[in-house]
C-alpha cells in the first residue's frame, strides 16, 4: 500500500495537535506527505503534479484541524482543481476507482459536543458527508475517520503525544496490509481498531 496524505493547516507555526501528527507520520517509512500550504502559499496548485501523485498511491488521508466543521480552505481549492471531469469523475474520469480514502481530523470540540442535543448538535459523520460522498463518487473506499477532539484541553506533553503513537500504528498497518477495510469502513471512528 502507498500512501499520501494531503495535509492543509493554513497556521502551522501555531499548531500543537496537527504538527505532532504529522511529524510522526513523515517519520513513518513508505508515507508521502503533501503539505500543502507550504507547497501552495499562494493557491497556485500544480494540477497535473497533484493528479499524477494520486495515481501513484493506494491511500489518500485528508489531513487537517477541523474549520468551521469542514477543511481549511486550499484543502477545498485542490477538491475543486485536481479532482476534475474525465480524471476523477465522469464516464471517463475512473483513476481514483478502487483507492480508498480516509479523513484525520482535530476538532476544538470534544466527543460529547458532536452528537444530537450537543453544541454541536451533529455527529462528524453527519459533517463529514461531502468527503465520504466525494469518495464514493470517485469510485474510493471511504473508511471511517481517525479523529483527535477536544483538543483546547489536551495535554502536549502527555496526550498529543499518545495520539501520534496511535497514528503511526494505524499507519503501519494500513502500509503492511493488515488494517480490516470492512470493518473499518462501518465503525465510527478509526481511532476504536487500532
Ligand atoms: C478558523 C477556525 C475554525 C474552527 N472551526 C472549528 C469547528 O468548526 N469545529 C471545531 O470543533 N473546532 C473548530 N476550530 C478549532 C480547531 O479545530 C482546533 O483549534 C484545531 O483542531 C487544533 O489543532 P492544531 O493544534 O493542529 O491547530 C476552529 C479553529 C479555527 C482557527
Amino acid at each position: 500500500m502507498k500512501v499520501l496524505i494531503e495535509f492543509a493547516h493554513p497556521a502551522l507555526q501555531k499548531s500543537r495537535v496537527n504538527k505532532l501528527l504529522i511529524s510522526a507520520a513523515a517519520e513513518t517509512e513508505g508515507i508521502t506527505v503533501n503539505d500543502l500550504y507550504e507547497n501552495y502559499p499562494d493557491f497556485h496548485i500544480d494540477v497535473p503534479k497533484e493528479q499524477q501523485m494520486l495515481l501513484d498511491h493506494d491511500v489518500i488521508i485528508f489531513q487537517h484541524p477541523f474549520y468551521w466543521y469542514s477543511c481549511p480552505a486550499l484543502l477545498k481549492e485542490w477538491q475543486d482543481l485536481v479532482l476534475e471531469h474525465g480524471f476523477a469523475y465522469g464516464s471517463t474520469g475512473n483513476a481514483l476507482r478502487g483507492k480508498i480514502m480516509f479523513s484525520v481530523i482535530s476538532t476544538g470540540g470534544n466527543k460529547a459536543s458532536y452528537q444530537s442535543g450537543g453544541h454541536n448538535q451533529h455527529e462528524i459523520k453527519s459533517l463529514l458527508l461531502p468527503f465520504s460522498q466525494t469518495a464514493h463518487l470517485c469510485g474510493m473506499t471511504y473508511l471511517a475517520p481517525f479523529l483527535v477532539q477536544g483538543t483546547h484541553s489536551l495535554s502536549t506533553k502527555t496526550d498529543i503525544p499518545e495520539y501520534g503513537k496511535q497514528y503511526r500504528k494505524l499507519l503501519e498497518l494500513i502500509l503492511q496490509d493488515k488494517l480490516d477495510l470492512e470493518k473499518a469502513t462501518t465503525i465510527e471512528e478509526l481511532n476504536s481498531i487500532i
